[in-house]
């Protein structure tokens, strides 16, 4: 075989399914299938349910506004198309090992390989964001109950520096402390009381530390109801978000709901992470198919109605969160029990930050389960060392894999800021999302090739779609048609205040506030002679002219060149891609609901900055150098030649 055929030697769906039987039959001798639609809707809520909604949904509303709303409805679209995929892969395939075993057979061993390794994006490093969150809340909860936590032991490294340097730049622009918002004074007080230890700052995020390790130890001795913790949580949270919704509707203030989209398009498109991460989970249902009583009618059942029930819980708290207080508070760790604390409802806070806590901690669990046993799949292909696979003969895990997971989640908490963990988490999710939509489509152009028992509704997408790609052009072109010319001929754009005082000195911000109070004495003396409160308080237009007549220097008021479309790089590859895919459904009468799925979830992808795009490249990269040096020559297929 070439070098050419190797890369994409695939399984066939027998070798799947054999696999998987062989394991069941020296494991456990084979699951029990009693799951039906309501279980397993069950499941997927208690998938669904933690972090992104406790937590991650408070700096997606302060970005994006009320309207974040409509991000979410989007989003659960983009899932509900997905989750056909998924199902029918699911139906094809009832093994374990999800995206990665799925691409094993459509696309064959390379393709399989990136997305087992993009998977550890979704459980390992979603777990990060899980932890952080985790931790807020605890802190929370501590200093609710009088026991105060220092700032330096409750984030990380870089956010704290991060957070240090945009409060600088701000209070360099004369902004007093009371100006700051709760992060930036959380990570300027981390940074400058943290102890020193031989010149380095001691900052790391101690509850999420402990526990991590802590839940890590559970799973590597494998309690046996550790599996189904996820489940036996979905009463107490549904509980709980319920509560919030009931209780909140009352203190509602309509007026916070004006603005309804503050920031923009832009603003709402910010939250994509914090909105995508609320709805992971609802694709670890596909790797209950060999449990289910009838795989192929109740899966994409159970998958769908737990995206629609979850989004409309999901919008209901949304809405109750902006309309109690202003979406300006809400950039927060632990915004449900935040807004009720405001209120003076403390109570009910207490009640909401037990429940995150514990609920959150589930979440945790089942990813911390998944992880392992998705290297222990790829271990078995051969694809990582066989001690990936070894399961520990008194507790019944593998447990190499479980320490390795461990590690995985610890240690990168260390270093890295927990938004750009969560970009990275998304990053990985949406891929593994695109592919499985791709391979639906993929495996409708092959000949002969097998089909499940459940299939997506076919709806020829050859005239439907380029109609769609028409229609989104004309928009842009005639609409906004300036925002559309200025993108595509990498105009300059001016950069926001934050990015604006990062880049000058001291003498600067003098020339500027003396220039100020002589141009616009009134507004500027309005803002407290502040020139960061006085910027952040123009309108667009006002801003541009404004920043525009400033005595600095064009670089320090306009991103531009290869800086500037640095950023639009993936956005280019998203449109290339739908391009890509018009040519192809008109050539082979492409299925619309995979297209609708893959295109979507691009989009949310080219949404995340492109700085996540760079590190999850360099973590494909370094899975490609392992896959080189080691599965490569170690895979099964290759033994067999
Ligand atoms: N959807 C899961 C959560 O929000 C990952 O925690």
């Amino acid at each position: 075989m070439s070098f050419l055929t190797n890369l994409f030697r695939k399984k066939s769906i027998n070798d799947a399914i054999s696999t998987a039987q062989q394991e069941e039959i020296h494991g456990s001798g084979g699951l029990e299938k009693n799951l039906g639609v309501r279980d397993l809707t069950s499941l997927g809520i208690a998938a669904i349910i933690g972090a992104g909604i406790f937590s991650t949904i408070g700096s997606a509303s302060y970005n994006g506004g009320p309207a974040v709303v409509l991000l979410f409805v989007f989003t659960a679209v983009a899932c509900g198309f997905a989750a056909f995929a998924y199902a029918e892969f699911a139906s094809l395939l009832p093994v374990s090992g999800s995206a990665y075993t799925y691409s094993y057979v459509a696309f064959g061993e390379l393709i399989a390989w990136i997305i087992g390794w993009a998977l550890v994006m979704e459980y390992a490093v979603g777990n990060i964001t899980v932890a952080v969150s985790w931790s807020g809340y605890f802190t929370s909860l501590c200093e609710s109950a009088g026991w105060h936590i220092p700032s330096w032991a409750t984030t990380d490294y870089v956010s704290a520096r991060n957070g240090f340097e945009s409060a600088a730049a701000l209070l360099k622009g004369g902004a007093n402390m009371s100006d700051l918002s709760q992060s930036q004074l959380e990570n300027y007080s981390a940074w400058n009381s943290a102890p020193n230890l031989g010149g380095l700052r001691m900052i790391l995020d101690i509850p999420a530390i402990i526990m991590s390790i802590l839940i890590t130890a559970l799973v590597y001795i494998g309690i046996k109801e550790s599996k189904n913790a996820g489940n036996a949580m979905v009463l107490l949270k549904l509980l709980v978000v319920l509560a919030v919704i009931v209780v909140g509707v009352g203190y509602v203030n309509v007026d916070n709901w004006h603005p309804f989209v503050p920031n923009g398009f832009g603003g709402v498109m910010a939250g994509v992470s914090s909105v995508f991460f609320a709805y992971i989970g609802f694709d670890a249902l596909s790797t209950t198919a060999e449990e289910c009583k009838n795989p192929q009618r109740d899966l994409p059942r159970a998958m769908v109605y737990a995206i629609v029930i979850c989004t409309v819980l999901y919008i209901l708290i949304a809405l109750v969160l902006t309309g109690i207080v202003s979406y300006k508070d809400l950039n927060v760790n632990d915004p449900l029990a935040f807004v009720f604390e405001k209120i003076n409802l403390k109570w009910f806070s207490g009640i909401i930050a037990v429940s995150a806590v514990v609920a959150m901690a589930g979440v945790f669990l089942v990813f911390q389960l998944g992880q392992p046993r998705i290297w222990m799949t790829m271990s078995r292909d051969g694809l990582l060392p066989k001690r990936f696979s070894y399961i520990h003969p008194k507790y019944r895990t593998p447990t190499f894999a479980t320490i390795i997971t461990g590690f995985f989640v610890v240690v990168p908490m260390l270093f890295i800021p927990s938004d750009t963990v969560l970009d990275l988490c998304s990053m990985g999710t949406l891929f593994a999302f695109v592919l499985v939509c791709g391979g639906v489509l993929k495996m409708q152009v092959t000949p002969n090739a097998p089909r499940g028992k459940f299939r997506t509704p076919y709806i020829n997408a050859k005239f439907i779609y380029p109609l769609m790609l028409v229609a989104g052009a004309a928009y842009m072109f005639t609409q906004q048609k300036e925002a559309a010319m200025a993108w595509l001929t990498n105009e300059r754009e001016m950069y926001g205040v934050e990015d604006l005082l990062h880049q000058v000195n001291d003498a600067q911000v003098a020339d500027i506030q003396t220039f100020l109070a002589r141009q616009d004495s009134a507004g500027f003396a309005g803002a407290g002679n502040v020139v960061a409160a006085y910027l952040e308080g123009l309108d667009g237009d006002k801003y541009a002219q404004v920043v525009n007549s400033l005595p600095v220097s064009d670089e320090i008021k306009y991103e531009s060149g290869w800086h500037l479309f640095k950023h639009k790089i993936p956005m280019w590859l998203f449109v290339l891609t739908c391009l890509a895919l018009a040519f192809l459904t008109v050539k082979h009468n492409l299925s619309l609901i995979p297209i609708l799925g893959l295109v979507s979830c691009f989009y949310m992808m080219a949404q995340i900055p492109a700085k996540s795009w760079a590190g999850f490249f360099i973590w494909l990269v370094a899975g490609l150098a392992i896959y080189f040096g080691y599965g490569f020559k170690n895979s099964k297929l290759a033994r067999r030649g």
